[in-house]
């Protein structure tokens, strides 16, 4: 029987996150089963008074109260300082290096994932923070949503290689999009039903991925499947910088599945990068920047095209906040 092939979007072509505690809980016992450094203490009796009121506020993550009120115990706990990030796309290729290295990261981050599937939840470890959901499905993103920080969109639509291909018959393959899962579904009104969602929910900052080679209408990559694949994306991009939540834009080159963290990064604009040999970089350098960019206002209501010197040239960049200070656009 034949059989469908996901490609790798660009291989087709071939030539390609301090608050004091903010109300810092303290009363007459306390209770603090964390780490000074993830629960910083600004602690004063001014705000014992308002104790009550608060540990009753809404979003008041990781505040428990145990007693009566005459004693009021607080158990204060870490989570309180951490940032909820949720990533959707949460199996894809990329999509699991960011959600595996917010995983990593469980002092500084509470990590969520959306995926579409059970199978798919099963393949990330199937932790709590993972929700299955359909991006084109606005209500079913809600529960995944609801009291996150940061959303990182790396869902796509993925184009498919028609059955029959024949390496050796010297032909060009061809591609196909599931009905429903064109570009148009997935990389507008997908990414859209995210920004509109994570608006809705008060998030504080969107970090999407999106692709080199936007600018161009007659890039090879619109015409696979007859998808447009690029210019839906670009339409999801200029949604979200015209959405006034804080975000980040980050256009990916020729994505690798190669080591990260061991090559210099090259921030471009305008697809100028696509005019040179640097127009390429792995996955995990891309994943790293997603959550480097929570960390940096320099990130902030910016985009720029992202890809990475040659393995050896250069100097591993480990500066993330330089990196972002080079970024002089805002679309
Ligand atoms: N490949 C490249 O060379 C390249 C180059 C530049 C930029 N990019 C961009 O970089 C990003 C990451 O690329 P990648 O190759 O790592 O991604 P990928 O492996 O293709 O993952 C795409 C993810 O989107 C999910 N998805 C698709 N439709 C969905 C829906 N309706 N609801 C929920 N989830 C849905 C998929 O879920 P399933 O796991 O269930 O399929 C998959 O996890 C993408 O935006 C891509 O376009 C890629």
């Amino acid at each position: 029987m034949a059989t469908t092939t996901r490609v790798p979007f660009v291989s087709a072509t071939t030539s390609f996150h301090n608050q004091c505690h903010k109300f810092c809980l303290v009363a007459k016992s306390i209770t603090l089963p964390v780490s000074s450094s993830s629960l910083k203490l600004c602690c004063s009796s001014s705000y014992s008074s308002s104790l009550l009121s608060l540990s009753t506020q809404k979003n008041l993550k990781g505040v428990k109260r145990v007693g009566n009120r005459s004693s009021v115990v607080v158990v204060a706990m870490a989570e309180s300082s951490k940032s909820t990030v949720l990533v959707t796309g949460a199996a894809g290729r990329t999509g699991q290096i960011v959600y595996q290295k917010l995983k990593e990261r469980s002092e500084e981050y509470v990590a969520r994932g959306l995926v579409r599937t059970e199978e798919s939840k099963q393949k990330i470890g199937a932790a709590d923070g993972v929700f299955i959901g359909d991006i084109r499905d606005t209500e079913s993103l809600v529960p995944a949503i609801q009291g996150i920080d940061a959303l990182i969109i790396l869902t796509s639509a993925v184009p498919l290689m028609k059955p029959g291909f024949d390496p050796t018959a010297g032909k060009r393959p061809e591609f196909y999009f599931d009905d429903g899962a064109y570009p148009e579904q997935v990389d507008w009104i997908g990414q859209k039903n995210q920004i509109d969602a994570a608006k809705a929910a008060g998030v504080k900052q969107i970090v999407l991925v999106g692709s080199m080679g936007g600018t161009d209408l007659n890039h090879p990559l619109n015409s696979l499947g007859d998808g447009n694949i690029l210019v839906w994306k670009r339409k999801a991009e200029q949604y979200l910088a015209d959405s006034g939540i804080p975000y980040t834009i980050i256009r990916a080159g020729g994505l690798q599945d190669k080591e990260g963290g061991i090559r210099e990064l090259v921030i471009g604009k305008d697809d100028e990068l696509l005019k040179t040999d640097i127009r390429t970089i792995a996955r995990p350098d891309v994943a790293e920047v997603c959550i480097q960019a929570l960390n940096f206002e320099e990130a902030q209501f910016k985009a720029f095209d992202l890809a990475s010197k040659p393995e050896g040239t250069g100097s591993p960049t480990k500066d993330f906040k330089a990196l972002f200070s080079q970024i002089t656009t805002r679309f």
